[in-house]
């Protein structure tokens, strides 16, 4: 039975194709219509699923949605009244894609079978189900997940109107134990305070957590009269200090949030003092209400494996914090954690809750998008004029490139679902070099100077690098570790400010090509461990081999490593 599941008109719009309960494809429309966090429907993503399959949308038993949009009708209502009549403002501010009103946007998420239609000329489609945003979170993680029974905690800004959901999974059925709805969502305060720093809500809220390891403890404790924890494991927003829930995007915080710590940063204004450290205050509450969240649902559940996804969970300074300070022994962090994971969830759910079917699959690798031939990666490169050389070493052969400070683009196997690039579109290059992390930035990746570089290490060798938190591996780059205090000097390009590193730990049974690429740098070098950052230069990371050329050819990358070929660029 193939079920095929979409998210769109929301951020991070996808497409997931699963087989009796296993997971075949998971593919962002981001990467393949080339415009970051798209919300349009996911043409593309769809075409790609079912071609990488070999099937036609005749073959689908089921589509699934990842949205309920008469639950989200309700809720607006509800909301409008509560807050009438400044709450007006809402039926025109925009929605998370920025471009459409939510009135349009309700009708294009009722109409989503009628797209499927026009685009495979189909008068009949299979029947589409639409499933709550949440219980589709839920179903990413658990029916995936390694655990028969788990607490699960979905966090994002908002789904139809929940922002925060605790659960139970047992076996192949979810059950709900408590919802937080909005304008109470941790998701919503911190796209508020990444909006007042300068930045673009549900966007750059990596700046904001880059920035917070530059702060000070000026504002921890104004800021932490912001979320009133609760005990019965929940919490609320102080309303106060917002605006969002009466005049959405385009007033985030209130007179009262400014009056308290200063005025909103322009896009182009420098950064003091005050900007980290109200990032740093934004952080620590977050990870405050994440532990406390933890610990909620462990009074509810005694489980010993906590499942968790939904946006807020990219942040993975409260997940190390949740890890060290809940109860729990055993975790799961669904690495499509964002939008994106929804597609997936919501066909899992339809298959496992609604139709009953047991478990099959445990989510072992992120490598879930295209790949491509020999033959047609050296095709493109004839094409586009790339001298290049083939070798039946292509891991020993880039790892001499690495060691000699050479910037690389690898592309490798299939493409990762999930935000991360973790080892098949990947630019790779020496942790060892202090120089490295500004020459990166100069050259392709422009980013923020407080920005961190993550790690990649061999999943065997982690423990000789890092400190990670109750031992945990951290597969899809989802936790944070400290990095051991003798190993700092060795390692300075990818040790953050506060000491700490977003650790990719990388496994030679799911990523064997970039497992031997780090084995061949070890060799050279002595150390396990490479800079790794996604292959891009300020667009989504590349899908295509013609993608990877075009970035090669426009930035100041040395090297291009794609399939068995080696293209090297003269000093
Ligand atoms: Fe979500």
């Amino acid at each position: 039975m193939y079920i095929l599941g979409i998210s769109s008109y929301s951020h991070e719009a996808s497409c997931a194709l699963i087989k009796d309960g296993e997971v075949c494809f998971v593919i962002e429309e981001e990467r393949l219509n080339r415009e970051k966090h798209t919300w349009k429907y996911p043409a593309n993503a769809i075409a790609q699923c079912l071609a990488c399959e070999g099937i036609t949308m005749a073959e689908i038993d089921h589509i699934t949605f990842f949205w309920k949009p008469e639950l989200e009708i309700l809720g607006n209502i509800k909301h409008v009244l509560k807050y009438f009549p400044q709450s007006l403002n809402l039926l025109r501010a925009s929605s998370g894609g920025g471009e459409l009103s939510v009135l349009n946007r309700l009708s294009l998420k009722k109409g989503i079978g009628k797209k499927i239609a026009q685009q495979f000329g189909l008068k009949k489609v299979p029947p589409v189900h639409f499933i709550e945003h949440h219980l589709a979170h839920a179903a990413s993680a658990f029916f995936v997940s390694p655990f028969q029974e788990a607490a699960i905690l979905t966090l994002d800004g908002r789904g139809e109107s929940t922002s925060t959901m605790m659960a139970r999974g047992q076996g192949n059925a979810i059950e709900k134990l408590a919802e937080i709805t909005v304008p109470h969502s941790l998701g919503h305060l911190y796209a508020a305070v990444t909006d007042y720093l300068g930045f673009k809500p549900f966007f750059d809220e990596w700046k904001v957590m880059g920035m917070s390891a530059y702060g000070q403890d000026t504002y921890a404790a104004s800021f932490a009269k912001i979320v009133d924890l609760l005990p019965d494991g929940t919490y609320r927003l102080n309303l106060d200090y917002f605006s969002f829930h009466t005049h959405g995007s385009s007033r985030w915080v209130s007179d009262l949030f400014l009056a308290i710590f200063g005025p909103k940063r322009r896009k182009d204004q420098a950064y003091d003092q005050r900007h980290f450290d109200v990032a740093y205050a934004l952080q620590k509450t977050i990870e405050r209400a994440g532990v406390h969240l933890a610990q909620g649902i462990w009074e509810r559940t005694k489980s010993d494996n906590l499942c968790m996804t939904g946006g807020v969970v990219l942040n993975c300074l409260m997940n190390k914090k949740i890890i060290e300070e809940s109860p729990f022994k055993n975790f799961f962090f669904q690495p499509i954690a964002n939008d994106a994971g929804t597609s997936l969830g919501s066909a899992l759910y339809y298959y496992h809750q609604i139709l009953k079917k047991p478990r099959v699959e445990v989510f072992e690798s992120p490598y879930l998008g295209m790949q491509y031939s020999n033959e047609s990666i050296e095709a493109v490169l004839k094409e586009k004029g790339v001298p290049y050389v083939r070798t039946n070493n292509i891991a020993g052969d880039t790892a001499k490139h690495i060691s000699q400070g050479k910037i690389v683009g690898w592309f490798q196997g299939r493409m990762e679902a999930g935000p991360r690039a973790l080892g098949h579109r990947s630019i790779v290059v020496d942790p060892t070099d202090p120089a490295m992390k500004d020459r990166l930035n100069a050259r392709v990746k422009k980013r923020e100077m407080f920005r961190p570089f993550a790690p990649s290490v061999l999943e065997e060798r982690a423990q000789d690098y890092f400190i990670m938190p109750k031992g945990q591996a951290s597969p899809y780059m989802i936790l944070i570790a400290d990095v051991k205090e003798d190993k700092k000097p060795l390692l300075p390009s990818i040790t953050h400010h506060d000491g700490t590193a977003r650790v990719h730990t990388v496994s030679r049974k799911t990523a064997p090509e970039y497992w031997q690429l780090i084995t061949e740098f070890e060799k050279l070098k002595g150390v396990a461990v490479l800079l790794n950052t996604s292959f891009n230069e300020n667009e989504p990371i590349v899908a295509t081999p013609q993608d990877a050329v075009n970035c090669f050819l426009r930035t100041e990358l040395d090297v291009l490593a794609i399939g068995d070929f080696l293209a090297v660029k003269k000093p």
